[in-house]
């Protein structure tokens, strides 16, 4: 069932649990994200950031397949389509596209510019039906050529952001998208109190989930975040699953190189990983 993030991130939000979004690469990502969403009985979120959107040859490819695969493989838990970090036409262009849901990243705009556009595509989007994710501060490192030097985001500006009707708000608590690097200090969950204090029941969104420790987490669900973004992860076990297959010989050995085979045991490893962070962000069980 394709539906916005609005209703399953309420949810997560009085539940205290968080709901994943996994950001897709092609089709093998997509069905593996889907089926497990659909075996763990969890609501889910697929990300589409510019980049992939992109690679997939354009958002009405992304959004038909999608669209067809909930159906083909009678998917019955809520999934939300989701533009990750989108720019402001890229908000548009998935709006036209058929997605459930957006990202506007004004981040990088001053202040004023960042709550002008983005009070502008909450009109948009609640005309629609669609949830908007906005953000404040900026996520550090680098994922598809948007890059953020990951600073903390002002309690003050997310409130600003919050009160225009936003559906989720991301906002910098020193995350990071990518590896995180071993002298990294942590997340600052004085940042993310003082947001949540703020911005009152407006479910906020902890962007670079990959590598981030289990007690983070958790606290971090506790302070208001409902949900967690995990990119890097699904594609370190798809290379690690497709590394030892083509280390083994299997690729040499029968029809090994068959892509059917060759990419199976990625799929697996990312089904894998997609159903350990459900686990641990509560969202079993909770379609
Ligand atoms: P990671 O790649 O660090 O998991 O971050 C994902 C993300 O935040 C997508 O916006």
């Amino acid at each position: 069932m394709l539906v916005s993030a609005k209703e399953m991130l309420t949810k997560a939000k009085e539940g205290h649990y968080a709901v994943g979004q996994f950001n897709i690469n092609n089709l093998e990502w997509t069905k593996a994200v889907l089926l497990t969403a659909e075996e763990q009985k969890s609501p889910v979120i697929l990300g589409v950031s510019e980049g992939a959107g992109k690679y997939m040859c354009g958002y009405k490819t992304v959004a038909d397949m999608v669209k067809a695969m909930i159906e083909e493989l009678k998917i019955t838990v809520p999934v939300a389509l989701h533009l990750d970090h989108g720019s402001y036409e890229g908000c548009y262009k998935c709006i036209e596209a058929g997605f459930s849901s957006i990202m506007f990243d004004g981040s990088h705009y001053p202040i004023a510019e960042n709550v002008e556009k983005t009070r502008e595509l909450v009109n948009v989007c609640a005309e629609k039906g669609l949830s908007l994710e906005a953000e404040v501060g900026s996520i550090g490192g680098e994922e598809d050529g948007v890059v953020g030097m990951g600073e903390c985001a002002d309690p003050n500006e997310c409130k600003m952001i919050a009160d225009l009707g936003v559906t989720m708000l991301a906002a910098g608590i020193g995350n990071i998208h990518g590896k995180y690097p071993e002298n990294w200090p942590g997340l600052s969950f004085e940042t993310l109190a003082a947001v949540s204090e703020k911005v009152g029941n407006m479910p906020l969104v902890l962007h670079g989930g990959t590598g981030i420790p289990e007690d983070m987490i958790k606290k971090a669900i506790n302070l208001g975040v409902s949900k967690i973004n995990v990119n890097t992860e699904c594609q370190l076990s798809f290379a690690a699953a497709t590394r030892a297959y083509i280390e083994a010989g299997k690729d040499q050995q029968g029809k090994g190189f068959d892509p059917r085979k060759l990419l199976a045991p990625g799929f697996e490893a990312i089904k894998a990983t997609v159903k350990e962070k459900m686990e641990l962000f509560g969202s079993v069980g909770k379609a």
